[in-house]
């Protein structure tokens, strides 16, 4: 009987050997300056009560209204895969009481999310985000570091066609002075049922319509940036100064909208010019309502969700990956029994010395081993027979041009730990 194949879900990008190096390097160095400025890691579900996002997320959002990916588990209960981490940093630092600790408390947080979106290049169902989040502060100065701890991830993948935009959404006085001229202005609209109901929820959400009737109606619409409260407004001004003072370069968009309901205050997006449609590679802002809608005290919080899929895609448009990051530095060939035996123990070695070291396994002939070699990638390969065991000395090749240098096997450590500086 011959089975047929199974093929994996529509619209999820996989990393797979070689590329999932670069796509591992590019996770690590989006977070790196999170863990340099002391936030530490929250390991999360990635499905949660669907209580959680409709109420913490927001209803009149595309995340929550078509996007997600529900299910009723096996007692009966409405799960939803994690469509994005704030929400579940907040149903976590409530039930775990960390808000009764220290603050703020700072956490960085990485893995896989999912929003049932039209597949596209840069669009997935699956994707992945790095993030931080910063709760119980309530300074422009944190608003200020958030922003450039994202901003130092992109800075460390090479990136520089790149612009950070940054808003205010205000506080709570703020929004409703401009909610009353703002939905005065909708109701001279003639909107489809639908939209209407979406501007009830949050006329903002009109500023997003893609529809080019929407676009030309909307560019007349009073902007929020107008209406900021007095302290608002001087918070606004800040963190642009913070900015400033830390050479982040941006620009201010009063039409920006994030695709949650949550935000307050300083909300930011990360755009890239190389990536087409989809060139959003990050995003935050403050959510200052959201605990308290979440059951718990009323406290702010700020924080970015960086989109490790796009970031690395903006990398590779830009090529500012390193290429001999990924390799191995040496590739070790053993011909015969005992060959293999010293490989292993030598391997263990250099390992441990910090230098990556990869066997040739299978009892190759030389050619198709040295074949290997090349295809890997390693900086160095040694050929280790017979008479290389008697000897005592090993060829150590240099595979970028080829020179060979003879190493007693007792030197190579140190031989190599020069050669890469190590
Ligand atoms: P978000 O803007 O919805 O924010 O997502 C953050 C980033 O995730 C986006 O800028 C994008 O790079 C990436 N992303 C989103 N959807 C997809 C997709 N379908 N395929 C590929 N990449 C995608 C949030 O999720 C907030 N939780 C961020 C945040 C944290 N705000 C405050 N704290």
């Amino acid at each position: 009987m011959k089975y047929e194949k199974i093929q994996g879900p529509k619209g999820v990008r996989e990393y797979l050997p070689p590329e999932s190096a670069a796509f591992e390097w590019a996770r690590n160095q989006l977070i790196a300056p999170a863990k340099a400025a002391g936030y530490q890691l929250m390991e999360l579900p990635v499905f949660e009560d669907t209580n959680l996002f409709t109420r913490g997320v927001g209803e009149s959002t595309d995340v929550v209204s078509k996007e997600m990916y529900t299910f009723e588990d096996r007692g009966g209960r409405s799960i939803t895969l994690r469509p994005e981490g704030t929400a579940g940093v907040m149903r976590a630092v409530i039930e775990q009481n960390l808000d009764r600790g220290q603050l703020p408390v700072k956490v960085w947080y990485s893995g896989q999310f999912f929003r049932a979106e039209r597949p596209q290049a840069g669009r997935y169902r699956q994707f992945y985000q790095v993030g931080i989040e910063a709760i119980g502060l309530d300074d422009p100065a944190i608003d200020a570091e958030v922003i450039a701890i994202a901003d130092q991830g992109f800075k460390n993948l090479g990136l520089k066609n790149y612009r950070l935009e940054i808003t205010s959404l205000g506080d709570a006085q703020s929004r409703a002075a401009h909610r009353v001229d703002l939905m005065a202005f909708i109701k001279k609209m003639s909107l489809d049922e639908a939209t209407a109901q979406r501007a009830e929820i949050n006329p903002l959400r009109l500023f997003d319509d893609k529809r080019p009737e929407m676009q030309a109606a909307m560019s007349k619409a009073p902007l929020l940036l107008d209406y900021l409260s007095e302290s608002s407004r001087k918070s606004f001004e800040q963190v642009q100064s913070y900015l400033r003072a830390m050479n982040i370069a941006f620009d201010v968009n009063p039409r920006m909208v994030r695709g949650l309901d949550y935000y307050t205050g300083t909300t930011f997006e990360f755009v890239h010019s190389d990536l087409g449609a989809q060139s959003g590679i990050g995003g935050g802002g403050r959510y200052d309502g959201l605990m308290e809608i979440l059951g718990g005290q009323s406290l702010s919080g700020i924080g970015f969700g960086l989109g490790v899929d796009r970031a690395l895609l903006a990398a590779i448009a830009e090529k500012s990956l390193p290429a001999q990051d990924f390799t191995s530095d040496l590739f070790l060939i053993p011909l015969g029994e005992s060959a293999m035996q010293v490989s292993l123990t030598t391997a263990q070695e250099l390992r441990d010395a910090g230098i990556r070291t990869e066997i040739a396994f299978g009892d190759r002939a030389l050619k198709g081993a040295m074949k290997a070699a090349d295809k890997s990638g390693a900086r160095y390969v040694v050929v280790l027979g017979d008479s290389e065991l008697s000897s005592g000395e090993v060829d150590l090749k240099r595979m970028s041009d080829g020179v060979i240098t003879s190493v007693k096997i007792t030197q190579l450590r140190d031989q190599l730990r020069q050669a890469l500086s190590l």
